[in-house]
Formats: C-alpha cells, sequence, structure tokens
C-alpha cells in the first residue's frame, strides 16, 4: 500500500527536530556531570574530538541511507543490501533498532515525567498546598505511573499529528524556547556566589585525564547518546529531508548545535553545583565525587532552588521546563522509528500506530516504575551500552562495506553538486569504513 510520505517544509524545520532529537537529558544533565567527574575541561576537550571524529561521521551515515531510500530503517536497509545475506543482517539491524529504541523511550519516559512532576512543585507551594508538593517530590510508584504516562501522552499527541505539523511544528517552537531559556538561565546563575569555583571545575582541564581509559568510554558513550545514533532515530528523519539539501553541511550544523548546547548546559549546571555548596547544600558524594546520578537533579537543584526564596520558585519552574522541553523533543523521535515502520510496512494508519506503540511503550515503562530496581539500570545499560554502539557499527558497515559507492555519491550530490571534490567525500568514507568501526570496537571491548 502506497502511503504519502510527510516531509520537512523547510532547513529550518529539519534543523530544530534532528537538534531536538540529539539534544536531551542527554546534553542538559549526562554532559556536565560526565564533565564533573572527568576532569573537566579535559572531558570536553575529549567529547569535542569524538563528537566531530567519529559521531559525526555516523550521523552521516544514518542521515544518507535515511534520504537515499525515503524510508523506515528496516525497509531502508533493506533497499541497500545486495544479496540475501545482507538482507538478512538489514532486518536483523533494523528490528533490533526498534526494539532498542523503544525501551530507551521506556526508561526515558520515566525520568522526564520526574521532570513535568517538579515543574509542578514549585507552583503548588507558591498556592500553599504543601502536600502536594511533597506528593509530587517524593519518589512513589503512584507519581512515577501517573507522570509517566501524562509525557507519553504528549509525545503521542505530537507524533500523531505527522511529520510536518507535529514534529516539525513542535521543534520549531520548542527548541528556541529552550535555547533562550537555558541562556537566562546561566546569565543569573552566573551571578550567584559560588558560581565561578563551578565554572573552574568545568572548564579548567586536567590533562592527566586525557589518557584515562574511562574517560573515553564515557565520552564516546556520551557522544553517541547525545547524537541519537544506531537505532535509526537519525537515519529516519533524512528521510524527511528534501533532496535539494545539502547533507553533510545539515549534518555538521545538528553535531554543532548539539555540542553547542551541552557546553552551554555545562555552564548552568556546575555553577548551579557550586553556589548550592556555598549555601550549605552538600553536592558530593560518599566517595568525593560531585554527586551525578538522579540526585542531582531530583535533590541538589531543588535544594538549590528552595533556598533561593521568592526568585526560586520562578527559576525552579524554568529549569525544568527547560528540561521537559528537552525530553519531549527526543522522545518524539524516538517514537517516529517504530511508527514510521508500522505505517509504511504494515499499512497502519499514523494516528493508530502512534496511539498503538505509544500504549506499548507506556505499559513497559510502568513495568520498569514498579520493578525499579533492579530492571531501570539493566534496561539502561543494555540500551545504551550494548546495543546502541553494536548498532552504530553495524550501520556503518552497511555504508562502507555493504552499498555502493556511486549510490552514495549520486546521493550526496543531490543538493551538493560539488561534493565529489569536497573535503568531506574525501575523508568521511575511509572514516566510517575503518576508523568508527574499529573505535566503536575498541570501546565496546573495554566496556
Ligand atoms: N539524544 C537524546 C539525548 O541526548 C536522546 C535520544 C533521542 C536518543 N533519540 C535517541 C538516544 C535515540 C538514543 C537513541 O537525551
Amino acid at each position: 500500500m502506497a502511503v504519502v510520505r510527510g516531509e520537512f517544509t523547510s532547513r529550518f524545520g529539519f534543523l530544530m527536530a534532528a537538534t531536538g532529537s540529539a539534544v536531551g537529558l542527554g546534553n542538559i544533565w549526562g554532559f556536565p556531570t560526565n564533565a564533573a567527574s572527568n576532569g573537566g575541561g579535559a572531558f570536553l576537550f575529549t567529547y569535542l574530538i569524538l563528537t566531530f571524529a567519529l559521531a559525526y561521521p555516523a550521523l552521516m551515515a544514518e542521515l544518507i541511507i535515511g534520504r537515499y531510500a525515503r524510508a523506515n530503517a528496516v525497509t531502508a536497509l533493506k533497499t541497500i543490501s545486495r544479496g540475501p545475506k545482507s538482507r538478512l543482517l538489514a532486518i536483523a539491524v533494523g528490528f533490533v533498532g526498534i526494539l532498542t529504541v523503544s525501551l530507551i523511550l521506556s526508561f526515558y519516559a520515566i525520568v522526564s515525567g520526574w521532570m513535568i512532576a517538579f515543574f509542578f512543585d514549585p507552583l503548588a507551594r507558591f498556592l500553599g498546598m504543601d502536600g502536594v508538593a511533597q506528593w509530587l517530590t517524593e519518589d512513589a510508584e503512584l507519581r512515577n505511573s501517573i507522570f509517566v504516562t501524562l509525557f507519553m501522552i504528549l509525545t503521542v499527541f505530537i507524533i500523531s499529528a505527522g511529520v510536518r505539523d507535529g514534529i516539525e511544528k513542535w521543534a520549531s517552537r520548542m527548541m528556541p524556547s529552550l535555547i533562550i531559556i537555558l541562556i537566562l538561565l546561566i546569565l543569573y546563575v552566573l551571578t550567584l556566589p559560588g558560581a565561578m569555583d563551578g565554572l573552574r571545575v568545568y572548564l579548567v582541564p586536567d590533562f592527566s585525564r586525557v589518557a584515562n581509559p574511562q574517560l573515553l568510554v564515557d565520552a564516546m558513550g556520551q557522544a553517541f547518546f547525545s547524537l541519537s545514533l544506531g537505532v535509526g532515530t537519525m537515519l529516519v528523519y533524512g528521510s524527511y529531508i528534501s533532496k535539494q539539501e545539502n547533507l553533510p553541511t545539515l549534518g555538521g550544523l545538528v553535531a554543532l548545535l548539539d555540542v553547542g548546547i551541552a557546553v552551554l548546559a555545562g555552564m548552568l549546571i556546575l555553577p548551579a553545583m557550586y553556589v548550592a555548596l556555598a549555601s550549605g547544600v552538600e553536592i558530593f558524594d560518599e566517595s568525593g565525587g560531585l554527586i551525578a546520578g538522579p540526585g542531582l537533579i531530583v535533590s541538589v537543584l531543588p535544594a538549590l532552588f528552595n533556598s533561593m526564596d521568592s526568585v526560586g520558585m520562578f527559576v525552579a519552574m524554568a529549569f525544568f521546563l527547560l528540561m521537559t522541553i528537552a525530553a519531549l523533543t527526543s522522545s518524539i523521535s524516538m517514537l517516529e522509528v517504530p511508527v514510521a515502520y508500522a505505517i509504511e510496512n504494515h499499512g497502519v494508519e499514523r494516528r493508530n500506530a502512534a496511539i498503538t506503540i505509544g500504549s506499548v511503550i507506556t505499559v513497559i515503562s510502568l513495568i520498569l516504575v514498579f520493578n525499579f530496581n533492579p530492571l531501570f539500570d539493566l534496561v539502561v545499560t543494555y540500551t545504551t551500552e550494548y546495543s546502541q554502539p553494536l548498532l552504530g557499527l553495524f550501520f556503518c558497515i552497511f555504508v562502507a562495506w555493504i552499498w555502493r559507492r556511486d549510490d552514495i555519491l549520486q546521493e550526496i550530490k543531490q543538493g551538493c553538486p560539488e561534493a565529489e571534490a569536497g573535503f568531506f567525500w574525501k575523508i568521511w568514507p575511509f572514516y566510517v569504513k575503518f576508523i568508527c568501526p574499529l573505535a566503536i570496537l575498541a570501546v565496546y571491548f573495554q566496556s
């Protein structure tokens, strides 16, 4: 059954959607804390290099396959296969990708639900509803179930509306707001006592740490997670890009914006932690490192906001709105992966696909909520540390070892006619063929 496929209406629309996918809890929460516990500027430095040397080439692989095939991940990989064996591999990689991204969404939605709950907390306090405020901020199964469901409803609502009226429209509204809120928060926090200590911890590199293998593993994981790689998200978004667009430039802009917002987020989170320290909040854990896990977002920062008296309420709401927006523009890109598959390969209508698949993922989320220990960590580890990098490896193999080089060049030339003589075509094929797979394998075996 032929289905009319959506397409982003403008370059800006694609950029906001893809940057929205990339910029998420991983940037605003994961990156700054990773940097803090891995030698500050040294981590930043390594992360920048890995993003442009490894993650950007892998991102390009997905965007190019997607736009060439104009299809979801399973079909797209099948299209570029060249025999029965690679077709089988295509189906396997496509399906494991769909499964992985669905599981990522199931835990991501739980954390995103916390962000919504914490957004309402200052409001409840302001209205004198202390009981409600306490309920909102206490880690309980009922609260988590309600807010994960709420977050999934928002995600399904946007995806139901389609590529142009859902993803593009909402990303184009939310991403500029995110950047404005982030900058305002940074400007405010930097005026507070203690902020400069945080900035120093973040930006002054401890270069003795660069050679540390753990730093490399963390930086690469961060780079792959942050650019939403390996599971077909960027492939699907790539399939909605117009043939007139210059792919290497667009991909480069997405990587730049992603890194730029991560770096900015570091200028908010670390100064905020040291401001908290200056006002008496504990920011170190038992082992002497900075508190990095959920404790940072759901205890250190709220304690800081509470100590700020009247402005604290606005700062807290702005911060959790920022987190919710970041989460939502990412979650829609995850749900789009299975939804596009169901629409294109099984003729399901978009709304039905979004609601059905969204419901199944919500049920998985609820299972995680009620079996938080040990399931939550298990799913996070399995999906982000094992499945994602391995799938990224297979995407590189498909592009560099299976797909015809001529087809790739023809695809890049659309929207970039001078590509063959350009810098990108000189370097990138070699990168995805040798450097990316080897680097991913090296890191994989180390972890
Ligand atoms: N990149 C997002 C973040 O940094 C998360 C994300 C969106 C993602 N889509 C993904 C992660 C696909 C892995 C796979 O928070």
